[in-house]
């Protein structure tokens, strides 16, 4: 193995998680130390910093503050939902891309982020290849979807995961203090991946889960929705309802994309209003009281309910994704092969962006009940090692100390 000495650049992107910093401070951290990196450089919002020549020099940063990057929620460096052309259409900004790599001698790239910055990574690491620029370059993985292909589970799911089993135990004990009849619809993030909705499950295993659970693996009926929130109201006076954002008809349409019709930069519908949707729908329909709880951008910034594995985890998954590149690996990402026969165990790996980057992985079938409206054993078995620990969050005035960056930019001409 050649050892390849040059800058390097860390980059975020995609919707945050509570522990993408984590990954981060891994990267940087790691990379700051190994001598045949010369610069570390941080992209502001993603790939978007690298085209406009928006580059932090992370060797200006504090190591205290550095340190406090795990326990601070959201991409500290910025994000973005850009999507690059396919290179042999418009190769505009690819040829950017290596004129702002030349400049700064980058010979390592690291892209944390999930599915569609799996795209870009394998994109920009294919492009340099093709140009004989050699460059390593490597994904990090992140997203609480855990829709990532080739690996385990994804950095950010579990705390996220948390997030909402533990919310939705809390919500369930508050709407059942009334003598009087109440339903409540919680709606979760996940897009088209029902592992963010099907962790409410989890708060089953203390008594405080919710009825029925409706994932996007399987296709949605409004009808027989109605129909199962009935006969628990009125046989028990109370319901509690999880639906994952993404639930769709049989004809592919978003239960809740008559709500919005905004898209992202890789074409997603931006979803939401599902909860306040379907309790309308409940009211109207059964009469019912109906509270509608949409968790929102809460279940993906919530620090104060991470995981301690996800976290440590996360960290592993920066550090482990320089490492590997230094020793010469390049195109792939960092993906977790586990074990949860004896124990829980997980141990680091690297998978080639190929097979990961535009794939989703969803819930299995046969981890979701005859009815699709509930989860079986085999998925709470499969969560809850993910959601285990708590981190030892450094406080300021009570309040979490999240860190503080400089965020210098480079001067370079
Ligand atoms: O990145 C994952 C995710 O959090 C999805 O669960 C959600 O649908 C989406 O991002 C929301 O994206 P944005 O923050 O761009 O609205």
């Amino acid at each position: 193995m050649n050892q390849l000495t040059g800058a390097c650049i860390i980059g975020q992107s995609g919707g945050p998680t509570s522990v993408i910093n984590a990954s981060a401070q891994g990267v940087i951290q790691t990379a700051l130390r190994e001598g045949c990196i010369t610069r570390v450089l941080g992209a502001a919002h993603g790939i978007k910093g690298v085209l406009d020549d928006k580059l932090y020099d992370m060797g200006q940063e504090d190591m205290a503050e550095l340190d406090l990057l795990q326990y601070t929620p959201s991409s500290a460096l910025g994000s973005c939902r850009y999507k690059l052309a396919d290179p042999d259409l418009d190769d505009t900004d690819y040829k950017r891309i290596l004129e702002v790599f030349k400049k700064y001698n980058v010979r390592y790239f690291f892209y944390n982020g999930g599915n569609d910055s799996m795209d870009t990574c394998n994109k920009i690491s294919k492009y340099m290849q093709k140009m004989g620029y050699e460059c390593r370059v490597m994904g990090v993985p992140k997203t609480i979807d855990n829709d990532l292909n080739g690996t385990d589970h994804c950095p950010g799911f579990g705390s996220a995961a948390k997030y909402i089993a533990t919310s939705c135990a809390e919500v369930w004990q508050d709407a059942h203090v009334y003598d009087t009849g109440t339903v409540t619809v919680i709606e979760i993030m996940g897009r088209h991946a029902g592992w963010l909705a099907g962790s409410s499950a989890l708060a089953s295993r203390i008594g405080c889960g919710p009825d029925l659970v409706y994932l996007p693996e399987v296709d949605f009926d409004m009808d027989e929705f109605i129909a199962s929130v009935r006969e628990i109201y009125e046989r028990t006076g109370k319901c509690m309802v999880a639906v994952s954002e993404g639930i769709h008809y049989a004809d592919g349409r978003f239960v809740s994309e008559a709500e919005t019709s905004a898209t992202d930069g890789f074409g997603h519908a931006q979803l939401g209003g599902l909860a306040a949707m379907l309790a309308n729908e409940i009211k109207e329909r059964i009469g019912a009281k109906v509270r509608g709880i949409e968790l929102s951008l809460l279940q993906r910034c919530g620090s104060h309910l991470s995981s301690k594995t996800d976290l440590e985890e996360a960290f592993l998954a920066g550090k482990t994704a320089v490492e590997a590149a230094v020793a010469g690996q390049t195109d792939k990402m960092v993906a977790f092969e586990c074990d949860r026969s004896n124990g829980y165990s997980c141990v680091p790996v690297l998978q080639p962006l190929d097979i990961v980057a535009n794939i989703e992985k969803k819930v299995p079938r046969a981890w979701i009940n005859d009815a699709g409206n509930g989860l079986t054993d085999a998925f709470i078995d499969f969560v809850l090692p993910l959601v285990q620990g708590e981190p030892d969050t450094p406080r300021e005035n009570a309040l979490p100390r999240f860190a503080r960056l400089k965020k210098v930019l480079t001067t370079d001409m």
